[in-house]
């Protein structure tokens, strides 16, 4: 039996004040996996999860996730459904500790919730002597695993993280990709990603965003395999 799909996105356009960002971004999402968005800067992959998620709502289109058409619901709706965004960013509150970003994310503080803080905890085993520390002195890595782990404390079935690697040493991209792997088994991933070891990591199936649209598809695989479309919208080089 195929997987189920946990968010269809069809024909979604968005507009941004006068400006038409997204022109046509079509995603099919299995439920236990991690599926990617690659593309150029600008190409529209920010504005694609947060437009799934209803921070710019589309214009145009249909969004359903687990079964229910979202689109034109507002973000915290589309949060409470089962669905959290990892932004750019990281939004993580730097002058509380770390054990307090758990705290205030936390939807509820039920048995259920403090297990899966535990496992968040084991996932990135980093943050645990971190707990009662400021989130604004750690590190650019620990601070990433604190945005997603964050986001994994309440029962959300879809993750949205945008570029999680940016700015993280080469060591720090590999925990977050073993990170990532463990995550799938718990709530499917949508992964916005640029660095494209960390894709190949991770990634099973690929979208590629251009110019506000989702100009191919397919599995991990054939992208890795596929130089020519790599260099063709990804601009990576011949570097392995
Ligand atoms: N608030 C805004 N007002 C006007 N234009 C915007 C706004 N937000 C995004 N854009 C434009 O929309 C396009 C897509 O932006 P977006 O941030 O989604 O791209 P991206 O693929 O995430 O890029 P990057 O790789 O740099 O993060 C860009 O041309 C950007 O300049
Ligand atoms: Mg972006």
């Amino acid at each position: 039996m195929p997987d189920k799909l946990i968010l269809k996105v069809k024909d979604m356009e968005t507009h941004i004040g006068q400006y038409h960002i997204l022109q046509g971004v079509n995603l099919e999402v299995p439920e236990g996996h991690v599926t990617v968005l690659i593309g150029r800067n600008g190409a529209g992959k920010t504005t694609t999860l947060r437009s799934i998620i209803g921070l710019t709502p589309p214009s145009k289109g249909s969004v359903e996730f687990n079964g229910q058409m979202i689109h034109g619901l507002p973000p915290y709706t589309i949060a409470l459904k089962g669905m959290a965004l990892v932004p750019e960013d990281q939004g993580i509150f730097s002058t509380l500790t770390v054990e307090e970003n758990f705290k205030i994310a936390m939807q509820k503080e039920d048995k259920v919730t403090l297990e899966r803080k535990d496992w968040i905890l084991d996932v990135f085993p980093d943050l645990k002597p971190k707990l009662k520390q400021k989130a604004g002195g750690l590190s650019g890595g620990q601070k990433q695993m604190l945005s997603i782990g964050r986001s994994l404390v309440n029962d959300n079935k879809l993750l949205l993280i945008d570029e999680p690697s940016k700015g993280l040493a080469p060591i720090m991209v590999e925990t977050l990709a073993n990170a990532i792997k463990q995550i799938k088994s718990h709530t499917t991933v949508v992964l916005v990603e640029q660095n494209f070891w960390l894709a190949s990591a991770v990634g099973e199936r690929y979208y590629i965003i251009d110019d506000g649209q989702t100009v191919h598809e397919g599995v991990m695989e054939d992208l890795i395999k596929d130089k020519v479309l790599q260099q063709r919208y990804l601009g990576i080089g011949t570097k392995e």
